[in-house]
Formats: C-alpha cells, structure tokens, sequence
C-alpha cells in the first residue's frame, strides 16, 4: 500500500510555492501569483496543502497540491461575495462553518496514483478538527478529470449553472462533513508541517 508524504505550509511560503506550482505544472488558464494567494488566505482560516514524491534522480518534489479557505456570509472581497451570493440556496452559512476548495491540481504524471486522495482525507481531518460543517467546490462540466475525482471523493453536485457553451456550465459540489466522513478514510499518510 503506497505511503504519502504531504506538507502543509505557512501563508507566504505557502504561496511562493503555489504560484511556482501553477506556473510549471498547471496546465489551465488563470494562474494564480504569490499575492492572490496571499491576499485571498490573509485573515480567514485556511489550509495549504501538498503531496510530495520523488523523481527519477530522487530528488523529491510537490506533485499535488490543495488550498482550501473558510467562506463567510458577510465577506468582502467581490469575487467571494459573488461566490457566496451564487451558492445562495444550496449551501446554508447561518451557524455554520464552510470551507471552500479554490485550488487543486496533480500534476500529470503523477496523477491517478492516489495523492489527490491523499490530500483530500488530510484536510478532511483537519476540517473536521477545526469544526468545520461542509466542504465546497465548483468546478465546470469541461473538466472531466476533476469531477471524476470529486465523485469517486463522494461530493454531492448542489447547482449547476449554464453557459452558452455547455463545456463552460459551472457545476457547485458539496460534501457535508463530520466524524463519519473519516471513517472512509484508507490512505496511509505522513504530514509534515513547514
Ligand atoms: C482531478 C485531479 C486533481 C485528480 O488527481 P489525482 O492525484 O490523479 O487523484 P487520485 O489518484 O488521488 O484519485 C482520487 C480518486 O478519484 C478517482 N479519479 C481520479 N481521476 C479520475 C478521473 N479522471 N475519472 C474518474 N475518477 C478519477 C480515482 O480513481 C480515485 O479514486 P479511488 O481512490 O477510489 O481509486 C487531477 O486529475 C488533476 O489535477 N486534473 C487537472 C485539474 C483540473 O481538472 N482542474 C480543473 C479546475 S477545477
């Protein structure tokens, strides 16, 4: 049974390494800098997380990556009001603690071997641990891979919002959490923290 190594990091390097991340193996559009990252994390509660593993030479390198944040009904920010003024209807915030999925992504060659799963059951953990209530993610109907994983990941699809093309149609999961939630877990995972 393979044996993860995840990092969890601090905000600025966190960020630094996110924004180097994307840049080289994030194949989509919209790659965030190192001050997105930090302006979006700075002063909410947030979580960076990756998965490492070693390359042909050994040398060891992130090949996954998430970074999650609290969501709040009252935020300020205009693309997380916008956010939370779309979820309106399906994700309940009144008395409740909501997590936002906003980055993620493995790269290539490494996909498919189970460390996005890795991830995901550490920062189940995590938000659970800090009492959290649900986990949300948009994703759009182009991007099979990921909602592939979200399914098999058993995110519940909460709206879907169409486009003129199809492919472009954003698609709003959820998944509530709690201690059952951990009960699910199988990877076998060691975390360090930076
Ligand atoms: C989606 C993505 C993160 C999955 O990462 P990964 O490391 O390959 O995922 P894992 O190997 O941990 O797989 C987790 C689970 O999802 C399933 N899964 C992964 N990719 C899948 C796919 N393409 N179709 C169906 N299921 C899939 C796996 O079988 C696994 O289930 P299991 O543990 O029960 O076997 C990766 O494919 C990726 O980075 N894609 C590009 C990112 C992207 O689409 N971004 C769009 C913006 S939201």
């Amino acid at each position: 049974m393979p044996h993860y190594h995840l990092r969890e990091y601090p905000l600025q390097q966190g960020a630094l390494e996110i924004a180097y991340i994307e840049e080289f193996f994030n194949e989509f559009p919209k790659r965030k800098t190192a001050n997105d990252i930090i302006s979006r994390l700075q002063d909410r509660e947030f979580q960076i997380l990756m998965a490492e593993a070693p390359l042909e030479d050994g040398t060891v390198v992130p090949v996954s990556y998430k970074v999650s944040h609290e969501l709040r009904a009252d935020e300020t920010d205009p693309a997380l009001v916008d956010l939370v003024q779309r979820l309106q209807g399906s994700v309940a915030f009144s008395g409740r603690r909501i997590l936002y999925n906003w980055l993620g992504a493995t790269r290539r060659d490494w996909r498919g071997q189970g460390h996005f799963r890795a991830l995901t059951e550490e920062q189940e953990v995590w938000a659970v641990s800090r009492g959290f209530d649900e986990m949300v993610v948009k994703t759009k109907n182009r991007y099979y891979d990921m909602r592939g994983a979200l399914d098999t990941l058993q995110f519940n699809v909460i709206k879907l919002e169409a486009s003129p093309d199809v492919m472009d149609a954003k698609v709003y999961l959820s998944k509530p959490l709690g201690l059952s939630v951990l009960d699910a877990h199988r990877s076998r995972r060691q975390v360090t923290r930076a």
